[in-house]
Protein backbone atom coordinates (compact mmCIF):
# COMPACT_ATOMS: atom_id res chain seq x y z
CA UNK A 1 0.00 0.00 0.00
CA UNK A 2 1.53 3.22 -0.77
CA UNK A 3 -1.00 6.12 -0.41
CA UNK A 4 -2.27 6.81 2.77
CA UNK A 5 -6.17 6.30 3.40
CA UNK A 6 -8.42 9.98 3.95
CA UNK A 7 -10.70 11.07 6.59
CA UNK A 8 -14.38 11.09 5.72
CA UNK A 9 -17.40 11.67 8.07
CA UNK A 10 -19.09 8.59 8.75
CA UNK A 11 -22.34 8.88 10.56
CA UNK A 12 -20.69 11.47 13.05
CA UNK A 13 -16.90 10.16 13.45
CA UNK A 14 -14.12 10.06 11.25
CA UNK A 15 -13.43 7.34 9.33
CA UNK A 16 -11.55 5.49 6.92
CA UNK A 17 -12.71 3.03 4.78
CA UNK A 18 -10.70 0.05 6.06
CA UNK A 19 -12.99 -0.34 8.92
CA UNK A 20 -16.24 0.72 6.83
CA UNK A 21 -16.18 -1.35 3.89
CA UNK A 22 -17.68 -4.48 5.54
CA UNK A 23 -20.52 -1.97 7.70
CA UNK A 24 -23.46 -4.15 7.03
CA UNK A 25 -21.63 -7.48 8.33
CA UNK A 26 -20.65 -5.68 11.32
CA UNK A 27 -23.89 -4.66 12.68
CA UNK A 28 -25.26 -7.79 11.74
CA UNK A 29 -22.66 -9.48 13.75
CA UNK A 30 -24.06 -12.56 15.64
CA UNK A 31 -22.06 -12.74 19.03
CA UNK A 32 -22.52 -15.74 21.33
CA UNK A 33 -23.48 -14.51 25.09
CA UNK A 34 -19.71 -15.44 26.20
CA UNK A 35 -18.01 -13.56 23.56
CA UNK A 36 -15.72 -10.64 25.41
CA UNK A 37 -14.93 -7.67 23.24
CA UNK A 38 -12.24 -5.63 23.95
CA UNK A 39 -12.64 -2.21 23.25
CA UNK A 40 -10.08 1.22 23.28
CA UNK A 41 -9.78 4.37 21.39
CA UNK A 42 -6.86 3.67 19.62
CA UNK A 43 -3.63 2.96 21.33
CA UNK A 44 -4.69 3.24 24.47
CA UNK A 45 -3.23 -0.53 24.91
CA UNK A 46 -5.22 -2.80 23.59
CA UNK A 47 -2.73 -5.34 22.76
CA UNK A 48 -2.11 -5.74 26.33
CA UNK A 49 -5.49 -5.95 27.45
CA UNK A 50 -6.00 -8.83 24.75
CA UNK A 51 -2.50 -10.22 25.78
CA UNK A 52 -3.90 -10.81 29.13
CA UNK A 53 -6.96 -12.34 28.46
CA UNK A 54 -5.52 -14.26 26.06
CA UNK A 55 -3.33 -15.67 28.70
CA UNK A 56 -5.98 -15.80 31.09
CA UNK A 57 -8.25 -18.17 29.21
CA UNK A 58 -5.57 -20.17 26.91
CA UNK A 59 -2.50 -19.41 28.23
CA UNK A 60 -2.50 -22.73 30.09
CA UNK A 61 -4.36 -25.16 27.77
CA UNK A 62 -2.86 -24.40 24.47
CA UNK A 63 0.72 -23.33 24.98
CA UNK A 64 1.92 -23.62 21.71
CA UNK A 65 -1.00 -20.66 20.19
CA UNK A 66 1.19 -18.37 22.04
CA UNK A 67 4.36 -18.92 20.08
CA UNK A 68 2.83 -19.65 16.72
CA UNK A 69 -0.49 -17.01 16.17
CA UNK A 70 0.16 -13.53 16.18
CA UNK A 71 -2.07 -11.50 19.00
CA UNK A 72 -4.35 -10.02 16.36
CA UNK A 73 -5.53 -13.64 14.92
CA UNK A 74 -6.25 -14.53 18.56
CA UNK A 75 -8.19 -11.44 19.28
CA UNK A 76 -9.89 -10.53 16.02
CA UNK A 77 -10.28 -6.90 15.03
CA UNK A 78 -13.97 -6.75 14.36
CA UNK A 79 -14.15 -3.93 11.59
CA UNK A 80 -11.62 -4.17 10.31
CA UNK A 81 -11.97 -5.03 6.04
CA UNK A 82 -8.67 -5.16 3.73
CA UNK A 83 -9.16 -6.49 0.37
CA UNK A 84 -8.08 -9.35 -0.43
CA UNK A 85 -7.36 -10.50 3.54
CA UNK A 86 -9.99 -11.61 5.53
CA UNK A 87 -11.95 -9.47 7.32
CA UNK A 88 -12.48 -9.03 11.20
CA UNK A 89 -15.99 -10.42 11.03
CA UNK A 90 -15.06 -13.34 9.12
CA UNK A 91 -11.97 -14.07 11.39
CA UNK A 92 -14.26 -14.22 14.46
CA UNK A 93 -16.64 -15.84 12.62
CA UNK A 94 -14.11 -19.23 12.28
CA UNK A 95 -12.30 -18.41 15.67
CA UNK A 96 -12.42 -22.30 17.58
CA UNK A 97 -12.12 -20.95 21.09
CA UNK A 98 -14.49 -20.68 23.40
CA UNK A 99 -14.98 -17.90 24.87
CA UNK A 100 -14.11 -15.86 21.80
CA UNK A 101 -11.97 -12.45 22.72
CA UNK A 102 -13.11 -10.03 19.84
CA UNK A 103 -11.16 -6.55 19.74
CA UNK A 104 -12.75 -3.51 18.23
CA UNK A 105 -12.16 0.52 18.44
CA UNK A 106 -16.17 1.56 17.92
CA UNK A 107 -17.66 4.40 19.71
CA UNK A 108 -20.42 2.83 22.16
CA UNK A 109 -23.11 4.07 19.46
CA UNK A 110 -21.67 1.58 16.77
CA UNK A 111 -21.67 -1.77 18.58
CA UNK A 112 -23.81 -4.37 16.97
CA UNK A 113 -26.52 -4.79 18.68
CA UNK A 114 -26.30 -8.51 19.33
CA UNK A 115 -23.26 -7.93 21.70
CA UNK A 116 -26.46 -5.82 24.16
CA UNK A 117 -28.80 -8.54 23.18
CA UNK A 118 -26.47 -11.15 24.81
CA UNK A 119 -25.48 -9.14 27.52
CA UNK A 120 -21.71 -9.99 26.46
CA UNK A 121 -18.84 -9.26 28.66
CA UNK A 122 -16.74 -6.05 27.95
CA UNK A 123 -13.58 -4.39 28.99
CA UNK A 124 -12.92 -1.19 27.67
CA UNK A 125 -9.13 0.56 28.30
CA UNK A 126 -9.15 3.90 28.53
CA UNK A 127 -6.05 6.18 28.47
CA UNK A 128 -4.79 9.55 29.33
CA UNK A 129 -5.61 11.92 26.19
CA UNK A 130 -1.94 13.42 26.77
CA UNK A 131 -0.16 10.10 26.19
CA UNK A 132 -3.10 8.81 24.01
CA UNK A 133 -2.54 11.82 21.69
CA UNK A 134 0.95 11.07 21.39
CA UNK A 135 0.89 7.76 20.87
CA UNK A 136 -1.32 7.73 18.35
CA UNK A 137 0.73 10.02 17.02
CA UNK A 138 3.70 8.18 16.16
CA UNK A 139 2.00 4.81 14.80
CA UNK A 140 -0.10 7.41 12.21
CA UNK A 141 3.96 8.03 11.31
CA UNK A 142 4.87 4.89 11.18
CA UNK A 143 1.30 2.89 9.86
CA UNK A 144 0.81 2.88 6.41
CA UNK A 145 -2.72 2.07 6.59
CA UNK A 146 -3.28 5.15 8.64
CA UNK A 147 -4.13 8.94 7.76
CA UNK A 148 -0.76 10.96 7.02
CA UNK A 149 -0.49 12.77 10.40
CA UNK A 150 1.08 15.79 9.30
CA UNK A 151 3.22 18.08 11.58
CA UNK A 152 2.92 17.22 15.00
CA UNK A 153 1.31 20.67 15.45
CA UNK A 154 -1.26 19.87 13.20
CA UNK A 155 -2.13 16.66 14.67
CA UNK A 156 -2.44 18.17 18.01
CA UNK A 157 -4.92 20.61 16.63
CA UNK A 158 -6.80 17.83 14.72
CA UNK A 159 -6.85 15.53 18.36
CA UNK A 160 -8.39 18.61 19.80
CA UNK A 161 -11.40 19.05 17.11
CA UNK A 162 -11.77 15.20 17.45
CA UNK A 163 -10.97 14.92 13.66
CA UNK A 164 -9.27 11.62 14.13
CA UNK A 165 -9.83 8.46 13.22
CA UNK A 166 -12.45 6.63 15.28
CA UNK A 167 -13.35 10.58 15.84
CA UNK A 168 -13.12 12.73 19.13
CA UNK A 169 -11.35 10.45 21.96
CA UNK A 170 -13.49 12.78 24.58
CA UNK A 171 -16.65 11.86 22.75
CA UNK A 172 -15.30 8.25 23.15
CA UNK A 173 -13.90 7.62 26.57
CA UNK A 174 -17.13 9.80 27.49
CA UNK A 175 -19.19 7.57 25.62
CA UNK A 176 -18.28 4.48 27.33
CA UNK A 177 -17.78 5.91 30.88
CA UNK A 178 -21.27 6.52 30.17
CA UNK A 179 -22.38 3.04 29.49
CA UNK A 180 -20.68 1.88 32.07
CA UNK A 181 -23.47 3.66 34.30
CA UNK A 182 -26.28 1.27 33.16
CA UNK A 183 -24.55 -1.90 31.57
CA UNK A 184 -23.09 -4.05 34.75
CA UNK A 185 -21.23 -6.22 32.20
CA UNK A 186 -18.82 -3.22 31.49
CA UNK A 187 -15.34 -3.17 32.96
CA UNK A 188 -13.65 -0.34 32.29
CA UNK A 189 -9.44 0.14 32.83
CA UNK A 190 -7.39 2.59 32.86
CA UNK A 191 -4.05 2.03 31.31
CA UNK A 192 -1.99 4.57 34.04
CA UNK A 193 -3.28 1.71 37.06
CA UNK A 194 -2.10 -0.97 34.68
CA UNK A 195 1.37 0.83 34.40
CA UNK A 196 1.11 1.81 38.70
CA UNK A 197 0.02 -1.76 39.62
CA UNK A 198 -0.48 -4.82 36.69
CA UNK A 199 -0.58 -7.33 39.13
CA UNK A 200 -3.60 -5.53 41.17
CA UNK A 201 -5.70 -4.97 37.48
CA UNK A 202 -5.26 -8.56 36.72
CA UNK A 203 -6.83 -9.52 39.71
CA UNK A 204 -9.71 -7.45 39.17
CA UNK A 205 -10.01 -8.23 35.38
CA UNK A 206 -10.20 -12.18 36.84
CA UNK A 207 -12.82 -11.22 39.46
CA UNK A 208 -14.58 -9.35 35.92
CA UNK A 209 -14.67 -12.58 34.25
CA UNK A 210 -15.03 -14.81 36.96
CA UNK A 211 -12.05 -16.49 36.63
CA UNK A 212 -9.88 -17.80 39.41
CA UNK A 213 -6.29 -18.80 38.09
CA UNK A 214 -4.02 -20.05 40.99
CA UNK A 215 -1.76 -16.98 42.73
CA UNK A 216 1.63 -18.75 40.33
CA UNK A 217 -0.35 -18.14 37.37
CA UNK A 218 -1.23 -14.91 37.94
CA UNK A 219 2.27 -14.28 39.16
CA UNK A 220 3.70 -15.80 36.01
CA UNK A 221 0.78 -13.52 33.64
CA UNK A 222 1.82 -10.46 35.33
CA UNK A 223 5.85 -11.18 33.91
CA UNK A 224 4.85 -12.32 30.94
CA UNK A 225 2.59 -9.25 29.77
CA UNK A 226 5.74 -6.45 30.92
CA UNK A 227 6.39 -4.04 28.03
CA UNK A 228 10.26 -5.87 27.55
CA UNK A 229 8.69 -9.05 27.37
CA UNK A 230 6.17 -7.62 25.21
CA UNK A 231 8.60 -5.91 23.25
CA UNK A 232 10.41 -8.84 22.63
CA UNK A 233 7.43 -11.17 22.16
CA UNK A 234 7.38 -11.94 17.94
CA UNK A 235 3.28 -12.39 18.41
CA UNK A 236 2.42 -9.44 20.44
CA UNK A 237 5.11 -6.69 18.79
CA UNK A 238 3.82 -6.71 15.28
CA UNK A 239 6.53 -7.33 13.90
CA UNK A 240 5.02 -9.16 11.61
CA UNK A 241 2.99 -7.04 9.96
CA UNK A 242 4.26 -5.43 6.66
CA UNK A 243 2.47 -2.23 6.84
CA UNK A 244 4.10 -1.19 9.62
CA UNK A 245 7.69 0.49 9.48
CA UNK A 246 9.37 0.15 12.67
CA UNK A 247 12.57 2.28 11.07
CA UNK A 248 10.09 5.14 11.81
CA UNK A 249 8.66 4.01 15.22
CA UNK A 250 7.99 0.74 16.82
CA UNK A 251 4.80 -0.90 17.86
CA UNK A 252 5.78 -0.86 21.19
CA UNK A 253 6.89 2.32 22.04
CA UNK A 254 7.92 3.69 25.24
CA UNK A 255 4.98 2.66 27.17
CA UNK A 256 5.20 4.94 29.68
CA UNK A 257 3.06 7.26 31.60
CA UNK A 258 4.23 11.07 31.00
CA UNK A 259 5.81 11.12 28.18
CA UNK A 260 3.63 13.34 26.35
CA UNK A 261 5.87 15.85 28.37
CA UNK A 262 8.61 15.50 25.82
CA UNK A 263 6.11 16.53 22.69
CA UNK A 264 3.53 18.68 24.24
CA UNK A 265 5.00 22.92 24.47
CA UNK A 266 3.92 24.58 27.10
CA UNK A 267 1.63 26.32 25.49
CA UNK A 268 0.37 23.28 24.03
CA UNK A 269 0.01 21.64 27.23
CA UNK A 270 -2.10 25.26 29.00
CA UNK A 271 -4.40 24.64 25.63
CA UNK A 272 -4.64 21.09 25.84
CA UNK A 273 -5.83 21.66 29.61
CA UNK A 274 -8.35 24.57 29.39
CA UNK A 275 -10.24 22.55 26.71
CA UNK A 276 -10.14 19.71 28.62
CA UNK A 277 -11.88 21.02 31.48
CA UNK A 278 -14.78 22.32 28.99
CA UNK A 279 -15.43 18.32 27.22
CA UNK A 280 -14.62 16.18 30.35
CA UNK A 281 -17.06 17.63 33.18
CA UNK A 282 -17.88 14.07 34.78
CA UNK A 283 -15.90 14.41 37.74
CA UNK A 284 -16.16 10.76 38.45
CA UNK A 285 -14.06 10.05 35.70
CA UNK A 286 -10.15 10.73 36.49
CA UNK A 287 -7.09 9.93 33.94
CA UNK A 288 -4.07 10.69 35.56
CA UNK A 289 -1.51 12.11 33.16
CA UNK A 290 1.28 11.59 35.57
CA UNK A 291 2.02 9.00 38.23
P1 LIG B 1 3.24 3.98 23.42
O1 LIG B 1 3.15 4.37 21.99
O2 LIG B 1 3.03 5.16 24.34
O3 LIG B 1 4.48 3.25 23.76
P2 LIG B 1 -2.72 -0.24 21.47
O4 LIG B 1 -2.37 -1.62 21.80
O5 LIG B 1 -4.10 0.14 21.92
O6 LIG B 1 -2.44 0.06 20.04
O7 LIG B 1 -1.79 0.71 22.35
C1 LIG B 1 -0.40 0.78 22.11
C2 LIG B 1 0.24 1.51 23.26
O8 LIG B 1 0.22 0.64 24.41
C3 LIG B 1 1.72 1.82 22.98
O9 LIG B 1 2.01 2.99 23.73
C4 LIG B 1 2.37 0.58 23.57
O10 LIG B 1 3.74 0.73 23.85
C5 LIG B 1 1.55 0.43 24.84
N1 LIG B 1 1.69 -0.91 25.44
C6 LIG B 1 1.47 -2.10 24.84
N2 LIG B 1 1.78 -3.10 25.68
C7 LIG B 1 2.20 -2.52 26.82
C8 LIG B 1 2.68 -3.01 28.08
N3 LIG B 1 2.82 -4.32 28.29
N4 LIG B 1 3.02 -2.13 29.03
C9 LIG B 1 2.91 -0.80 28.81
N5 LIG B 1 2.47 -0.27 27.65
C10 LIG B 1 2.12 -1.11 26.66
Amino acid sequence: MTSRPQLFDFHGVSMIQCVTRNWENVQSFQARPDDILIVAYPKAGITWVSFILDLLYFGQSSPERQTSIPIYERVPFLEMAIPSVVSGTELADKLPTSPRLIKTHLPVQFVPKSFWEHNCRIVYIARNAKDNMVSFYHFDRMNLMEPEPGEWSSFFQRFLEGKMLYGSWYDHVNGWWKKKKTYSKLHYVLYEDMIEDTGREVEKLCSFLGLSPSAEEKRAITCRVQFDNMKKNKMTNYSTVPVMDFEVSPFMRKGKVGDWKNHFTVAQSEVFDEDYKKKMNDPTLQLRTEI
